[in-house]
């Protein structure tokens, strides 16, 4: 079943085009599994002529509809109350020109994230300018919203009443909410215990048909890939390219936040890896539209549980990726056969980037080190500091260089993780054992566990005595 427009004559500004052949395609001709029928490979949007004619009239910046109006016009959107101007994908609308009908848009005021610096981390590191993008302060706690905006109103859009994905949680969480603001049906594949339960109790809140599969994430889109093709329902895993364009847009939103300076380094988590590609191409349109001098390098970080990437580029130079059984506790990047892949390899490739994996205990260390900047976030997101960590250590980083991790989901969603660092149950005696002197001296300084105590003034003075005495 191919996804054919419910309106006949559809005219759109976008086509498809295979990273595997080249190939082009309309946008609702692709197969439900968002898979090229010639070669396997995926798609990305493309707006043929738009780069070309956009820079041409960036040329001449008195132009209205030149590029370089655009950042002025974007930035005014921020003081508007229009229902599209309020969401911070959105308000980037001409970059992202591949509906019919704005009316369809299916928003919950997602993007308009924050960029917050993180001075603590950085001086520990000898960094200048260390910044951190919150995607974990979206709508639904997660950077799919901007995906799941842009991908869920293409299938409002085409009438298609069923969306569904396969998740680590926080792909349903969003798909869920987008679905349930527009009042179509959800189904949800997650793997049964390996979800956080923040990101289980809000696909259940939205009103998802949610289905704990034993088997893990993997295993999920394998029986979603063959339901999509006996089932109307339309696919909102991160195959389907226009979640790639809502996920380009943090890259706007972060030259708008550096006056249009890009940072000169990014680093991602990875995990199904459409991320680190969707930012890469947020960037690489900025700067095909000449609205920034360069772009930024992007570095991808693995859990050392669930590394196929990194296995690949250390093993087979980056050419093969060999699925991997993957196991990590942070659980949204647990995945083991990595869709995305060449996506990601690609964007690796052109900007310079660098792939490193990180310990279970760097991860939690890392956490924590994010956590006390008042910041906070869930543990896949960590990786990008622990990462961090270890590109500075190898030399490749230097002091003044302007750096962003991109954190990916908030601390809220999975707390039992939390909670568990700091009653010192989260890592088993061997992980505390197996780690550097002075990484769990930093562990141990950090770690404080809740005290119960009687209720009682003196009881609690002395704690605080304690405390203020270190
Ligand atoms: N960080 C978080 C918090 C995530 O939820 C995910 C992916 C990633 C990083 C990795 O992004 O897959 O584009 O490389 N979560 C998906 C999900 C797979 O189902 O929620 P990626």
């Amino acid at each position: 079943m191919t996804q054919e427009p419910t309106q006949s004559a559809l005219e759109f500004a976008h086509q498809l085009r295979c990273i595997g052949c080249d190939a082009r395609i309309k946008g609702p001709k692709a197969a439900e599994d968002f898979r090229c029928r010639s070669c396997g490979s995926l798609f990305e949007v493309e707006y043929p002529g738009m780069f070309t004619a956009r820079r041409r009239s960036a040329e001449n910046l008195h132009t209205q509809s030149a590029a370089g109006a655009l950042p002025a016009l974007w930035s005014q959107r921020r003081f508007s109350n229009s229902r599209l101007d309020r969401s911070g994908v959105w308000r980037f609308r001409e970059l992202l020109p591949f509906l019919e009908d704005e009316r369809n848009v299916v928003t919950l005021e997602e993007g308009n994230t924050p960029l917050y610096a993180l001075p603590r981390c950085g001086e520990s590191l000898g960094l200048d300018n260390l910044f951190a993008k919150h995607q974990g302060m979206n709508p639904t706690g997660s950077f799919k919203d901007t995906g799941m905006t842009s991908a869920l109103s293409v299938a409002h859009e085409r009438g298609f009443p069923w969306v569904a994905c396969a998740s680590t949680g926080n792909t349903s969480a969003a798909m869920a909410a987008y679905a349930a603001r527009a009042g179509m049906h959800a189904l949800v594949l997650i793997p049964d215990g390996k979800v956080a339960w923040g990101k289980l109790a809000q696909s259940l809140d939205y009103g998802a048909i949610t289905c704990q599969l034993k088997t893990d994430f993997d295993g999920c889109v394998a029986v979603l890939a063959e339901l999509v093709r006996r089932a109307p329902v339309y696919l909102l895993n991160s195959v389907n390219p226009y979640r790639l364009e809502g996920q380009k847009t943090p890259a706007m939103e972060m030259a708008e936040a550096l006056d249009w300076q890009v940072p000169d380094h990014m680093i991602v988590p990875g995990g199904n890896l459409a991320n680190s590609s969707a930012l890469g191409k947020g960037f690489a349109e900025l700067h095909a539209l000449g609205l920034i001098d360069r772009q930024p390098r992007i570095s991808i970080i693995q859990a050392e549980g669930a590394n196929p990437l990194f296995l690949s580029l250390t093993q087979h130079e980056g050419k093969q990726l060999h699925p991997v059984q993957a196991d990590t506790r942070a659980t949204a990047i647990r995945i083991g056969n990595p869709a995305s892949w060449l996506k990601a390899m690609r964007v690796l490739q052109g900007t310079g980037g660098w792939c490193e994996q990180v310990s279970e205990q760097e991860i939690a260390l890392a956490k924590a080190e994010i956590g006390a900047e008042g910041i906070g976030c869930e543990p896949a997101s960590a990786v990008t500091l622990a990462g961090l960590k270890k590109l500075v250590a190898q030399g490749r980083i230097a002091k003044h260089e302007k750096v962003v991790l991109l954190l990916t989901g908030h601390t809220l969603k999975d707390p039992e993780y939390t909670i568990d660092f700091y009653r010192g149950s989260l890592l088993t005696a061997e992980e505390i054992a197996a780690m550097p002197d002075q990484q769990r001296e930093k562990m141990q300084a950090l770690a404080r566990a809740p005290m119960v105590l009687e209720p009682e003034v003196e009881t609690v003075m002395r704690v605080l005595d304690a405390a203020v005495r270190g």
